[in-house]
């Protein structure tokens, strides 16, 4: 079986010490780093942008996964290319082309993911799966950390692993919001590639410890 991966999410750091984080993040076993991008009108919270990501990209040693929750991604694809972005996550939600931009993605030369909100149903992706690389499914609504996570996840993440095999896709399934050593076991046995943990991660006391048996709950 593939090796299932650990994405911390840099949301839940501490920013007055992000090159810390970032440096404990490259010592960790978690394989990625997940970016939250958000601009305070697709969700009602604004993270941070541009130049951060570039400090971040200076430091960070493993692929940058970028996950946008803004309207209108296609005006920055190019953007985010060029400061170091390994994977591009949209919203289904804010993308009227999605197929459009998924190759415009993908001519940038990285990794194209689409994220589903907590209401969107998995079903449709049905026409436009094989062109996705990673969907990222919603267990919280997103905006924020630290919140808690829904249980229907688990049903959409059967369904959408199903709706994978059936086409013969080769997309990831990545999980973002709530999770925990509570719930992971049970994603990964829904479906899931990819785990994103944001607070359980930044706000345990020995972060490397928290990560590493997160790797081993979801490897077992
Ligand atoms: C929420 C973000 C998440 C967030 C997860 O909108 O997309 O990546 O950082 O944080 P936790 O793990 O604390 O729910
Ligand atoms: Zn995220």
């Amino acid at each position: 079986m593939k090796e299932k991966i650990i994405a911390p999410s840099l949301l839940a750091a501490d920013f007055a010490n992000l090159q810390r984080d970032i440096e404990t993040v490259n010592k960790s076993q978690a394989q990625w780093f997940h970016v939250d991008i958000m601009d305070g009108v697709f969700v009602p919270n604004i993270s941070f942008g541009m130049p951060v990501l570039q400090a971040i990209n200076k430091h960070a040693k493993k692929p940058l996964d970028v996950h946008l929750m803004i309207v209108d991604p296609d005006r920055y694809i190019k953007e985010f290319a060029d400061l170091g972005a390994n994977h591009l996550t949209v919203h289904y939600e804010a993308c009227p082309h999605l197929h459009r931009t998924l190759q415009a993605i993908k001519a940038e030369g990285m990794k194209a993911g689409v994220a589903i909100n907590p209401h969107t149903n998995v079903d449709l992706l049905k026409d436009v799966i094989k062109d996705i690389d990673i969907v990222l499914v919603m267990s919280v609504n997103p905006g924020f950390g630290g919140q808690s996570f829904i249980e229907h996840t688990y049903h959409k993440v059967q369904r959408l692993k199903e709706m994978i095999l059936n086409q013969n896709a080769e997309t990831l399934i990545e999980i973002d919001g709530g999770v925990t050593n509570k719930n992971a076991l049970e994603l990964i046995n829904a479906g899931a590639d990819i785990l994103v943990a944001g607070s359980y991660v930044f706000k345990a006391e020995n972060q490397l410890e928290t990560i590493k048996e997160l790797k081993h709950l979801a490897n077992s």
